[in-house]
């Protein structure tokens, strides 16, 4: 969507405290030995509280209220019983949600407790490069700019980027356009950003592989090549200068 009045930044406003703070919490109240299922009720409860609803289950009928996606799981993964969190592991809890009209998307990949299988630098690199790429937005900017950034910076430290998954925008409903917000230059998207625009960025660095895809219970990602990725996601307004960082409470650059 394209801001046009204050109300709506309100609304966005809202939409993206409600979508932070539950983020923030479900990270702080991970602990080894929950099941993702248990997780997912935490974060359910939190968005519930907030008159806040699940956006992947309202747009595509998503098991689960937050997607969470253990080691070798990408993203999308299904919040279950059977599965057990454990000390070490890589996880990303992706959280977007609609309220009151408006739709806020936000995520972040971290360790478990002890990082004894060194995934942290992988985390770190994710990290810093959202926060260049967003950084780099401004209105006129070519969203096949920030996609080159994302690739270099990233290959720059040794690591790969998911071709075929991206950033969008955001605002009236989860997905909107612009659709493919790429990690990698795109040389045929030569759609630009505009100023007062909501666009969710995303970042999806990766150990060994370049695409991501789906495994048979029709939703949880894996890497063609295996390894392991790390996300990390902000709902931002574009404008002249700085974007207006909606999410920014979730504290995933801490
Ligand atoms: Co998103
Ligand atoms: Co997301």
């Amino acid at each position: 969507m394209s801001i046009t009045r204050n109300e709506e930044l309100i609304g966005m406003k809202k939409a993206s405290e409600a979508v932070a703070y539950t983020l923030k919490e479900m990270r702080n109240y991970a602990q080894p030995g929950m099941t993702t299922k248990q997780l997912d009720n935490y974060g359910a409860k939190i968005l519930s509280d907030f008159g806040a609803k699940s956006a992947p289950y309202l747009t595509y009928g998503f098991p689960g209220w937050t997607c969470i996606s253990v080691n070798n799981e990408f993203c999308h993964g299904i919040p279950s019983d059977n599965r057990i969190l454990k000390e070490g592991n890589l996880v990303n809890i992706d959280v977007s949600a609609e309220l009151d009209g408006f739709w806020s998307d936000n995520g972040g990949s971290f360790v478990l407790g002890e990082d004894i299988h060194q995934h942290q630098e992988l985390i770190d690199a994710s990290k810093q490069i959202l926060h260049e790429a967003i950084y780099n937005i401004k209105g006129g900017v070519r969203i096949s700019e920030i996609g080159q950034l994302i690739e270099t910076e990233a290959k720059k430290r040794g690591y790969k980027v998911i071709k075929n998954l991206t950033g969008h925008g955001i605002g009236r409903s989860l997905h909107e356009g612009p659709s493919n917000i790429a990690n990698y230059k795109d040389r045929f998207n030569l759609t630009r950003f505009k100023k007062n625009a909501v666009v969710a960025i995303e970042t999806f660095i990766a150990t060994t592989s370049t695409y991501a895809e789906t495994l048979h219970d029709g939703w949880t990602m894996v890497g063609n090549k295996g390894g392991f990725m790390a996300q990390h996601e902000h709902t931002i307004v574009v404008t002249d200068s700085k974007p207006i960082v909606l999410t920014e409470m979730n504290e995933i650059w801490n």
